[in-house]
C-alpha cells in the first residue's frame, strides 16, 4: 500500500479539491480502464489476466536457466530493460544468480567486458524487444551469439506475438519464446514476462510480485484514489504552480534502477507537445552532498517527491537515515520547496510489484490531464528513423 501525503506540497486545498479537476479525473479513469476502446491499455488488467500457467512456464524456464548456465544475459534497452534491472537491484541478494544487461547503448566497452568475463561459462541470452528490430539490440545479440557461440537451446526470446526479427528468427529456428502482450508499451511491460523471466532466474518470487499489483490494481481502482492524488498533485505544480522539473527522492541505494524507470515511464508518456514535467530521479543522502544546494536555494523551478519507505530494510544506520529523511523535508519544505511524500510500508516483492502498478496507473492519469497520449513515443522513433537513413538500412 503507498500513499500519497501532500502535507508539505504547498498546495491548498481549495486548489486541489477543484470539482472540474476530479471531474476530469473520474472521465479519465474510465478511459483508463477500458478494455473496449482499442488504446495501449492492456497493461491495466496484467495483474488479472497473467495466467497460471504462464507463470509456470516462467518459473520452469528460469530453474531451467539456472540449471543450464552460470550467467543470464538480459538484452534490452528502455522498457525492455529497466523494469527488469529496477526489480533486481531492489530485490535481489549479492548471491543471487548473476544476471547481466546489455544493448543499452552502442558503446562496445560493456560488451567486450561480458566477452571476456564470460568466455568459456555457460551463457543464457534473453533477447527482449517488442518490436523486434530495435538497433542496439539486434547488433549486440549479434555479436554475442557469434563470438561466444550460443546455442539456439540457451537462446529466450521476449517479443511481440507475430511481428518483427525475433518473431521471425523463433519461429524459423525453434528457439524458446515469451510475448510481450498486445497494447502493452514497453516502458508498461515489466508485469510481463519482460520483468518476470529475469526476476524469477534471481530466485525472486514472481507471484509475490504479481500479488501486490493486483492489491494495488484493487485499491487504486476508484475515482479517487492514492495515485490520483499523486497525479494531480503533479498536474497543479505543472500546470498551475509553473514548476518545470520534478526531483523523485528515495533513501536507499538500491532504489536507483528503479528510479530511472520511474524516469523513463514519466518522460516516454509525458514529454510531448511542449508540455510535460522535466523528471530526475536520485538518491539522499547522496545527492543532496551534489544537487542539494541548487534544490534548496537555487531556481524554484522544481518540486520533490520523496519515495519513504516506513519499515528500513536493516536497522544498521536506519536512525541516521531517518534523521536525513525528517531533516531534508523540515530543510527544503522551509527553504520554500513543495515536497510530496509517497510513503510506502516495506521493501519486498508484493510492494515492488504494487509500486510499479501505482507509478504506471499515475503516469497514465497525469499524461492525460496535461492533454497528451501517454502510450505514444513518436520522438524516440524519430531518432531510430534518422539512423537508419544514415547508415542506409531499411
Ligand atoms: O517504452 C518504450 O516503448 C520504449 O522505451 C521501448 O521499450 C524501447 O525503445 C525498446 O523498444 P523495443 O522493445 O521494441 O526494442
Amino acid at each position: 500500500m503507498i500513499s500519497t501525503d501532500l502535507k508539505h506540497s504547498k498546495i491548498n486545498p481549495k486548489e486541489f479539491e477543484n470539482p472540474a479537476l476530479w471531474e476530469k479525473v473520474a472521465k479519465t479513469h474510465k478511459i483508463i480502464r477500458d478494455q473496449s476502446t482499442g488504446i495501449e491499455n492492456a497493461w491495466v488488467e496484467l495483474p488479472n489476466s497473467i495466467k497460471s500457467d504462464e507463470i509456470k512456464r516462467i518459473n520452469d524456464t528460469a530453474a531451467w536457466i539456472r540449471k543450464n548456465s552460470d550467467v543470464l544475459l538480459v538484452i534490452g534497452i528502455g522498457g525492455s530493460y529497466l523494469g527488469a534491472r529496477a526489480g533486481l537491484q531492489l530485490l535481489a541478494n549479492w548471491n543471487s544468480f548473476p544476471i547481466e544487461f546489455l544493448g543499452t547503448s552502442f558503446d562496445a566497452v560493456p560488451v567486450v567486458k561480458f566477452l571476456e568475463k564470460y568466455r568459456g561459462k555457460r551463457v543464457c541470452v534473453n533477447v527482449v524487444s517488442k518490436s523486434g528490430t530495435t538497433m542496439e539490440i539486434i547488433a549486440v545479440f549479434d555479436i554475442i551469439k557469434t563470438q561466444m557461440k550460443i546455442p539456439n537451446s540457451h537462446l529466450i526470446f521476449t517479443t511481440d506475438a507475430s511481428k518483427g526479427y525475433l518473431r521471425e528468427m523463433a519461429a524459423k529456428d525453434g528457439i524458446t519464446s515469451f510475448i510481450v502482450p498486445d497494447r502493452v508499451g514497453g516502458r508498461y511491460s515489466v508485469l510481463s514476462s519482460v520483468g518476470l523471466l529475469p526476476f524469477a532466474t534471481a530466485g525472486l518470487d514472481i507471484n509475490a510480485i504479481m500479488q501486490g499489483a493486483r492489491r494495488a490494481h484493487a485499491d487504486l481502482n476508484k475515482e479517487k484514489n492514492e495515485a490520483y492524488k499523486y497525479a494531480v498533485a503533479r498536474y497543479i505544480f505543472h500546470a498551475q504552480h509553473k514548476k518545470d522539473v520534478e526531483v523523485l527522492a528515495s533513501f536507499y541505494e538500491k532504489m536507483d534502477a528503479v528510479g530511472w524507470w520511474w524516469q523513463q515511464l514519466f518522460s516516454e508518456s509525458e514529454g510531448k507537445n511542449g508540455r510535460g514535467l522535466f523528471v530526475s530521479p536520485m538518491i539522499f543522502s547522496r545527492e543532496l552532498h551534489s544537487m542539494g544546494q541548487y534544490l534548496q536555494e537555487g531556481k524554484p523551478l522544481l518540486f520533490e517527491t520523496i519515495l519513504h519507505v516506513k519499515k528500513p530494510p536493516t536497522e544498521l544506520l536506519s536512525n541516521l537515515n531517518n534523521a536525513a529523511y525528517l531533516g531534508t523535508v523540515k530543510a527544503h519544505s522551509d527553504a520554500g520547496v513543495p515536497v510530496v511524500i509517497l510513503d510506502m510500508e516495506e521493501i519486498s516483492n508484493a510492494s515492488f510489484g504494487y509500486l510499479i502498478y501505482f507509478f504506471e496507473i499515475a503516469c497514465a492519469m497525469s499524461a492525460y490531464l496535461i492533454g497528451v497520449n501517454p502510450f505514444d513515443q513518436t520522438g524516440v522513433e524519430s531518432y531510430k528513423k534518422n539512423m537508419k537513413e544514415l547508415l542506409k538500412i531499411n
